[in-house]
């Protein structure tokens, strides 16, 4: 029996959980996996009216689950970065989940604004590190609210960081089998410290232990470009936490956008939390229009990490089959049908299967 805690969290993040969750139902049901949720309303408007972000026991809390499914994080009443990094930040950090793995893989029947490149040419994925670089909060002000103001905010890396992300990356690379090719994607002519420790330790472990493995290196700047131009170019990508979150808003848009890329905060140790990369769309709250097949595709995630490998592969067919045949777009209030007629076609295509 596994034990799942949902954080529906902010905005549509509720609406579009619970049409994961309905998927999951369905599913577990027809392949026979039992579980348990419990629900947590942590969020803009528990914090508007407590004052409280999160309870000081959350992270140990979690820790008490077999994975965690996340809605969305981010309020318009509620200043930016409170509860980006009092709830979101915090638990990546306090669960180490130290890998942010971003699949981009455009599936057939979904529009890319990428002329002439289809399916075959979007099937990659991003291994955001998630616990260090510019995200890590060190640094300060000098002088502030005067005209010397100064501001330093740091980028961390720790060989030990960057080592087990790289490792992730490199076994992710031969499990996926697809090329063969890792690709580290940095800053070396500029960042020349955090760049040349990531830059050394990734020959180091791949010429030790990933032989087989492909080692090839692209600028960020250049990756944008080439996402755009050569999306076939990539399998798996391995970046930095500040690079990651760039470069996988870009990777969300040119697999079909925000409705659909789903995300897994990983601790390959620990618990692990699963939510649509999206964010919480504020003005879409309660009018059915948010498309929630990131969520749908985040339940997915979590299934695999279970073990679960019948379940999420009926999952992904049954998706796959509302996405290309059912629904006219993934943008918001576009579909074709409501957030919850996403959620019901989803499960009729799993009885079918
Ligand atoms: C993401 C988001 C977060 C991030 C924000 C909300 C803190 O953009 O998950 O990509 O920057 O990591
Ligand atoms: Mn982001």
């Amino acid at each position: 029996m596994k034990r799942i805690a949902v954080i529906g969290g902010d905005g549509t993040g509720p609406e579009v959980v619970a049409e994961g969750l309905k998927c999951l139902k369905a599913v577990a049901d027809k392949v026979g996996f039992t579980y348990e949720t419990e629900e947590f309303d942590w969020g803009g408007n528990r914090y508007l009216s407590t004052g409280e972000v999160l309870p000081e026991d959350a992270a140990d809390t979690l820790r008490k689950f077999d994975a965690i499914l996340l809605g969305a994080i981010g309020h318009p009443d509620v200043k930016p970065g409170i509860l980006e990094k009092g709830i979101l930040l915090h638990l990546r950090f306090a669960l180490d989940q130290y890998i942010n793995l971003r699949p981009v893989k455009l599936y057939e029947g979904v529009e890319t604004p990428l002329a002439g490149k289809g399916p075959k040419d979007i099937d990659f994925v991003v291994v955001r590190e998630n616990t260090e670089g510019l995200y890590v909060g060190t640094g300060g002000y000098m002088k502030k609210g005067t005209p010397d103001e100064v501001a330093v905010q740091e980028s961390v890396n720790t060989r030990k960081g960057v080592e087990r992300c790289l490792r992730f990356a490199f076994e992710l690379t031969r499990k996926r089998n697809k090329n063969n090719t890792l690709t580290l994607c940095g800053k070396t002519n500029v960042l020349t410290f955090a760049w040349d420790l990531w830059e050394r330790a990734f020959h180091e472990i791949g010429k030790a232990d990933y032989p087989d493995i492909k080692r090839e290196y692209a600028h960020v700047d250049a990756t944008c470009m080439w996402m755009v131009k050569n999306p076939e170019w990539f399998d798996v990508i391995v970046t930095d936490n500040m690079f990651g979150d760039i470069i996988t808003d870009l990777g969300a848009v040119i697999q079909g956008g925000m409705g659909i890329a789903a995300g897994g905060n990983l601790n390959p140790e620990g618990v692990s939390m699963y939510e649509p990369i999206g964010g919480s769309a504020p003005k879409y709250t309660g009018t059915g229009k948010i498309n929630p097949m990131a969520a749908i595709f985040s339940v997915q995630m979590m299934l695999n990490q279970f073990g679960e490998e019948k379940a999420a592969n009926i999952l992904e067919r049954a998706c796959i089959e509302v996405i290309s045949t059912k629904m006219k777009s993934m943008a918001a209030g576009k579909m074709g049908m409501t957030t919850s007629q996403v959620g019901d076609t989803v499960v009729g295509a799993i009885a079918k299967l």
